[in-house]
């Protein structure tokens, strides 16, 4: 991959999606969006062992190669790059990239090395994939705010770029762990946006911020998931409510699924 790299950058630019395959709706956007953008278009399909806590789903992460394979040839993705683990980490790793004011909030407050080895994997695929550009999503607001900040700070010479969250009809965010819920937990799940939209509303509203997550929690947990955390931060420190450029981030449990979603507030 880094002799085709090197080959590719005096041709043009890279464009880069990282991804864990199952491809969705979701990375289609990034792909599309990679497309527009630069003269060939790389996704890399890693599930990352290091990211995943103990205790969490990392066997049972949905495995589709072939279909992922299929639909990246249909939208014109130009490499593929589909490592194993042994070839990715052939020592047992001694560097990681960490990020100790960011690591530990929103969804790191829980999930202890996720973004340790969130942030060390896709290091790794920059230096290999050598892109000018990379593309993420917005529902993993955290994970792509880390990513701009490690760019930032480490100099690595590639441009950012985010996109929205795409949606089901309903308002669900479009997740590869959707398929892990039940047809009822299915049809519970799109509380969550109507909830992230509904706390939108009041806090535009002007009414106070630990009344709305009250409230918002209350919506939530009428249809029988679990609050990890309902937050309202700035979104660039991922810090203290600011009344510019805030969001409120929301993380909730249904049996063994864990849901993440988020919604950005006016200023
Ligand atoms: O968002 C994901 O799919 C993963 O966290 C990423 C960025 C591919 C790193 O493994």
């Amino acid at each position: 991959m880094q002799e085709i790299a090197d080959s590719l950058r005096k041709k043009g630019l890279i464009g880069f999606v990282p991804t864990m395959g199952a491809l969705h709706k979701g990375h289609l956007s990034l792909i599309e969006k990679a497309r527009e953008e630069n003269d060939f278009v790389v996704v890399s399909i890693f599930v990352n062992p290091l990211q995943f806590g103990r205790g969490e789903d990392y066997d049972r992460y949905q495995r589709s190669y072939k279909d992922d394979y299929a639909l990246c040839k249909s939208c014109g993705v130009d490499y593929l790059f589909y490592p194993d683990v042994e070839r990715l980490y052939p020592k047992k790793t001694k560097t990681f990239v960490r990020m100790p004011s960011l690591e530990n909030v929103l969804c790191g407050k829980k999930r202890k090395g996720h973004f340790r080895g969130v942030l060390t994997v896709v290091a790794k695929l920059f230096n290999i994939v050598k892109p000018h550009n990379a593309y993420f999503g917005e529902k993993d607001f955290q994970q792509a705010v880390m990513i701009k900040n490690m760019v930032y700070d480490l100099n690595f010479d590639i441009g950012i770029k985010t996109l929205p969250t795409i949606r089901e009809k309903d308002g669900l965010a479009i997740s590869s762990r959707n398929s892990y819920l039940a047809p009822i937990e299915r049809k519970k799940a799109p509380i969550i946006y109507r909830t992230l939209k509904e706390g939108k509303k009041l806090i535009e509203g002007g009414k106070d911020p630990s009344y709305v997550i009250d409230k918002m929690k209350k919506m939530i947990e009428k249809k029988g998931f679990l609050i990890e955390y309902i937050e309202i931060v700035d979104q660039e420190t991922l810090k203290k409510f600011k009344k510019e450029k805030s969001l409120i981030a929301v993380s909730v449990h249904m049996g063994k699924t864990r849901l993440i979603d988020n919604i950005k507030l006016m200023g």
